[in-house]
């Protein structure tokens, strides 16, 4: 079988590079190890910057998003007992959207006619070749392609065979993130990011009757009882946080990672397959997005095909330092001591009250334009 650009990967970067192409008359397949109800069960992130929401506009495929998403013109930070407001839209004339991630990969898949197969098994790419092998419905398939897309997340299969010419750059945070659905109204129209000296807390959404919520942990701590959670989450935001059915729970380790470059051969690796990001700034999804934009616009012109892990990679570090400055902000780290925690209450204090400083949280936090 032979086609112009083989994905490997039907995830949200997988996904929205085969509706760019497909848009662009660029022949694709995508493979996805997973089956259709689990993909599109998978929780995860929830916030897309308005270039995400731009991006599904294009596509076509905005409509639903912008029924059910919930567009967010501000967003607080919360330390010593006290919210404070940044207003996101009055600063930057941009605002985000709240719509779950698992929304986005419905819409993209039904969308898709075909050319898209799941529960394939025993990937292997061949960045040099061109050539893709699988096992899909018990038979041995082989796809050759003129370039191969390596969206197959963090744990997937394209990075590691092109470990040989790629420079690793990680951190390991000693904490995660225990997330949980419920069936409550959000006490907090808009998102609350939490300091507190027991750790980081986040309220967010889903749905006017839907809350999502974040409480710092152990990196490998099994999810608490309900009580547990509820009582913590009240300590943490410093008030009674409304309560409901808790319907999923779940443990986030959290990790910064980047990989140089970004392609070797006929692949190009995009999304989480080459960078991590954690989750305190919102934009492990929209850096998917971001990367695919380019990916997408790139094929079909030498030189910006030959540039795209430059140009991904500058817009990648902006990001990573991004979610690695709210995260050093807002989390407790093991061992800080009250020194730590006062420089963390005066950067704290500095962003909320200077519009300068505000105004850099913003326009990182709606998103900066992606690059095409
Ligand atoms: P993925 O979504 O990982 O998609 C990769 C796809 O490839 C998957 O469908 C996978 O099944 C498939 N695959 C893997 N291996 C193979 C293979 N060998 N062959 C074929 N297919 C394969 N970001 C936030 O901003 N906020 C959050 O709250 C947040 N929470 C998260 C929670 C978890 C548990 C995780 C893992 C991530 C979270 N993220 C969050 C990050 C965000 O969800 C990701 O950045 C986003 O999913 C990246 O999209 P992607 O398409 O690059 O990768
Ligand atoms: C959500 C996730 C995030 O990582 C974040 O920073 C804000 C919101 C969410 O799942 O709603």
């Amino acid at each position: 079988m032979r086609t112009q650009v083989a994905i490997v990967g039907g995830g949200p970067a997988g996904l929205m590079l085969g509706r760019l192409l497909e848009l662009r008359g660029i022949e694709n397949v995508i493979l996805e190890a997973r089956d259709r109800e689990y993909v599109q069960q998978r929780v995860r992130a929830g916030v897309l910057e308005q270039a995400t929401m731009d991006l599904m506009d294009e596509v076509g495929l905005g409509e639903r998003m912008h029924r059910e998403g919930l567009v967010h013109e501000g967003v607080e930070l919360r330390f010593n007992g006290e919210g404070h407001r940044i207003p996101l839209t009055e600063l930057t004339g941009r605002a985000i959207t709240i719509y779950g991630q698992q929304e986005v990969v419905k819409d993209l898949i039904d969308a898709r006619a075909e050319g898209l197969h799941f529960n394939v098994s025993d990937v292997r790419v061949d960045p040099e070749a061109g050539v893709v092998r699988y096992v899909h419905e018990d038979a041995e398939h082989v796809l050759e392609a003129d370039l191969i897309a390596g969206c197959d997340g963090f744990h997937g299969v394209c990075r590691p065979a092109v470990a040989d010419v790629l420079t690793v750059y990680e951190r390991e945070y000693p904490f995660g993130w225990m997330g949980i659905l419920a069936h409550a109204a959000p006490t907090s129209e808009e998102l609350i990011y939490a300091h507190h000296e027991r750790g980081f807390a986040l309220a967010s959404l889903r749905s006017p009757e839907v809350s999502r919520l974040y409480l710092q942990c152990e990196p490998d701590e099994e999810p608490w009882s309900d009580e547990a959670i509820w009582t913590e989450l009240d300590t943490r935001f410093g008030m009674s946080v409304n309560r409901g059915e808790i319907f999923d729970k779940g443990v986030t380790p959290m990790r910064s990672f980047v990989v140089e470059p970004m392609q070797h051969g006929r692949l190009y690796l995009a999304g989480d397959a080459a960078h991590i990001v954690p989750p305190t700034g919102a934009k492990g999804l929209n850096t998917a997005m971001a990367d695919v934009a380019l990916l997408a616009n790139s094929i079909g012109d030498e030189a910006k095909l030959a540039a795209y892990s430059q140009t991904a990679l500058q817009r990648v570090w902006r990001v990573q330092h991004f979610s690695w400055w709210m995260t050093s902000m807002l989390h407790r780290f093991p061992g800080d001591d009250d020194f730590q925690q006062r420089v963390q209450l005066s950067q704290l204090a500095y962003t909320v009250s200077s519009t300068a400083q505000a105004t850099a949280l913003a326009e990182n936090y709606v998103g900066l334009r992606f690059t095409l």
